[in-house]
């Protein structure tokens, strides 16, 4: 890798994502040099500020006031928040940055498509942060297909299981609840994997069909007496696996997140269950996005693919491929697959580390957040080799199916893609 040539970036959003990327390039990208941060929240700015040395008349509350300067770097990262995205990246594409763009691209089809086309136009590289690309896990996958291993794939079995809680914090009381608000669930959350399938596939999808709908988190399943906030005191406290109060003041899940702060203390916490959202009774928010979802989809040359997202578990993906000449199965939390090999009937489970050499694991390569920004300082210094960064054409492939999904799962139809594609782009017109 080359230190000579500087990473120039800038910072659109220092929240969770935006401050999580600056702590991880930080660490892992010595030519890396943030030299702009936008974000009104001054107490996430500031932390991304002093870590980095960012000088105060750098510093900008609104994404407006920093992309209309010139452009003063390489790269543009944009981690605002869902239905923030494509003004920002529409802007930054028009100054010449690349980006580091955070999924979902855009929240509705139309724009997605538009910030791809004018990336293309611009010719910069916009690249969705895909980051199961980067995972071991993933990636260990992806090089025994490409070796041919399995053979042909002739179907896959893809669970995302949320976890009960991160459902409930995300997705019932959180920033992704509503899709009028953020996104539809498969696309906030499963656009990682529609991406993962059709690079692990490497073919078009061509239908596409789902079912599934809120089932549980809603006022149909309230408690007897249950008050708008825990805090207030519920009668069903004891038994509630959502109690707020157990699930941030005791078990410590998810308490930065909920209170915006690092290291947060009880007082802290409390004020966030009192105050907020994350303290609300799961069964009364404004919540409408689905818990479980099972999604059908068939790929070019007939391969074939059930994909099932469910909040109701313990949490994790698990993927089974079956392949002409052999399976691979997979739990993402282990680190390692299983891969029989129908010619010899050996059965062998293989680790990240038995394909990948220490360097290429360790080198930035190893963790998914981590891998995304080094390879891209990477990109720019003009030192990528990979196949793990996703251009921005690959990226809106999978948006649409994860869009057209959503629109089966409301309309009870079967999504042809190329219809579907077509019909929205007359629409448009
Ligand atoms: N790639 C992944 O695996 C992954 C995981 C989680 C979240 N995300 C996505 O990352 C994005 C950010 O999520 P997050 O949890 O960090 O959100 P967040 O709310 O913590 O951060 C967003 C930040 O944007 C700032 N902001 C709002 N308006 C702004 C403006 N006009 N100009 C500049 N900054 C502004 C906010 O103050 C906030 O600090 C979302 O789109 C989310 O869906 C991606």
């Amino acid at each position: 890798m080359s230190t000579e040539k500087k990473v120039r970036a800038i910072l659109i959003g220092a929240g969770n994502r935006g401050t999580n990327y600056a702590t991880l390039a930080k660490e892992s990208c010595p030519e890396f040099e943030l030299v702009a941060i936008a974000d009104g929240n001054h107490v996430r700015r500031d932390y991304v500020q002093q870590m980095h040395g960012v000088p105060d008349e750098a510093c900008y509350d609104d994404f407006h006031e920093l992309l209309a300067k010139p452009r003063m770097a390489d790269l543009a990262i944009i981690a605002t928040q869902d239905k923030l995205h494509f003004e920002p990246a529409m802007m930054a594409i028009e100054q010449g940055y690349h980006i580091m763009l955070e999924k979902p691209v855009a929240p509705t089809p139309w724009e997605c498509v538009q910030i791809a086309e004018a990336a293309n136009k611009k010719g910069v590289f916009v690249c969705v942060c895909h980051v199961l690309r980067f995972s071991p896990f993933f990636r260990m996958i992806k090089k025994l297909i490409d070796e041919g291993r399995i053979g042909d794939i002739v179907q896959i079995m893809f669970a995302e299981r949320v976890g009960n809680a991160h459902m409930s914090h995300s997705y019932v009381r959180g920033n992704w609840r509503n899709s009028e608000t953020s996104s539809p669930i498969i696309l906030a959350k499963n656009c990682h994997d529609m991406d993962m399938l059709q690079w692990l596939i490497g073919k078009k999808c061509t239908k596409v069909q789902s079912f599934g709908e809120l089932t549980f988190f809603n006022r149909e399943h309230m408690p007897e007496g249950a008050p708008e906030f825990c805090v207030q005191g519920c009668p069903a406290a004891d038994s509630c696996p959502y109690d707020a109060r157990r699930i941030y003041l005791q078990d410590r899940m998810f308490t930065e997140h909920a209170t915006n702060k690092k290291n947060p203390t009880d007082e802290d916490i409390l004020r966030a269950i009192t105050e907020t959202n994350y303290g609300r009774c799961v069964f009364q928010c404004d919540n409408n996005v689905a818990d479980h979802q099972v999604v059908n989809l068939e790929y070019e040359g007939g391969t074939t693919v059930s994909f099932n997202m469910c909040a109701f578990n313990t949490g994790g993906r698990h993927i089974r491929i079956m392949g002409t000449k052999g399976e691979i199965v997979g739990e993402m939390g282990d680190d390692s697959v299983r891969f029989f090999d129908f010619y010899t009937r050996d059965a062998v489970r293989i680790k990240s580390s038995d394909m990948f050499t220490e360097e290429e694991l360790d080198g930035g390569h190893g963790g998914g957040d981590r891998g995304i920004i080094r390879t891209f300082c990477d990109y720019i210094t003009g030192n990528y080799h990979g196949n793990s960064l996703t251009p921005i054409d690959t990226s809106i492939e999978s948006h649409l199916i994860a869009f057209a999904a959503e629109e089966s799962r409301l309309n009870h139809t079967v999504i042809d893609m190329k219809e579907y594609k077509q019909r929205f782009l007359d629409e448009q017109k």
